[in-house]
């Protein structure tokens, strides 16, 4: 598999998420990643469903949906409906994750488990082989523009191994502080989906920026371990 980058609209102008998924996708975005934080689970509140319902009508990728939200099995439906392809919800949210992995997969998208940095892998364990894709977040979830965690890193390498040691081809996403200094060591760690945010639309020139990364990430491909 390639890598997919996924540009957050967290870090754009919410005022012209139009032209942000635009830019985006000329620059070569594979996915666009749109954050929900709903003030509880973390500090920050973002956007809801009738956001993604907007964004599914105007951006040509999928919608990948990072549910920072106590309660999601409440939300999932109506995020499967707005039209988001991959949704993803925390492990540390929910008390039954194998049915809400399943509950998603039911709805036609994709699920997803994110595991925060203080999340041990053991968290994913028992849904391993049920899940789509895991997100390793790079960052404590709930803001734009953090410092990649480096243990972030490591982590990837091991979840990358859980789901080989069940058979399991799912991706694994990497989310916050990635930026053209460090992609290639989470791509040459096993990452496959690259989420930036500040790196993209922290920048002047969107476009470009993801232009830019991709390669960055891709390079990292072909490029001879360095380690
Ligand atoms: C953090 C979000 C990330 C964030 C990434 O809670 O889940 O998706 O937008 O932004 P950067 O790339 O700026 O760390
Ligand atoms: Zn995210």
């Amino acid at each position: 598999m390639s890598v997919l980058i996924a540009p957050s609209i967290l870090s754009a102008d919410f005022a012209a998420l139009g032209a942000a998924v635009a830019a985006a996708e000329r620059g070569g975005a594979d996915l666009i990643h749109v954050d929900v934080m709903d003030g509880h689970f973390v500090p920050n509140i973002t956007i809801g469903v009738p956001v993604v319902a907007s964004l599914r009508r105007i951006a040509t990728v999928p919608l990948d949906v990072h549910l920072m939200i106590d309660d999601p099995d409440r939300y999932i439906d109506a995020f499967a409906e707005a039209g988001a392809s991959m949704i993803s919800v925390h492990a540390e949210a929910l008390r039954h994750l194998h049915r809400t992995v399943h509950a998603i997969k039911a709805l036609g998208a994709k699920a997803g488990v994110v595991i925060n940095p203080a999340t041990p892998i053991v968290a994913i364990q028992e849904v391993a082989a049920d899940v789509d894709y895991v997100v390793v977040m790079s960052v404590n979830p709930g803001f734009g523009g953090q410092t990649f965690i480096p243990r972030s890193e490591s982590k990837v390498r091991e979840v990358r191994a859980l789901l080989d040691s069940v058979g399991n081809l799912a991706p694994v996403e990497i989310d916050g502080g990635v930026d053209r200094s460090n992609v290639a060591c989470v791509v040459a760690a096993g990452a496959r989906i690259v989420v930036a945010g500040s790196a993209i639309f922290g920048t002047a020139d969107p476009e470009r920026a993801t232009r830019e990364l991709k390669a960055a990430a891709l390079g990292a491909l072909t490029a001879p371990a360095t380690r």
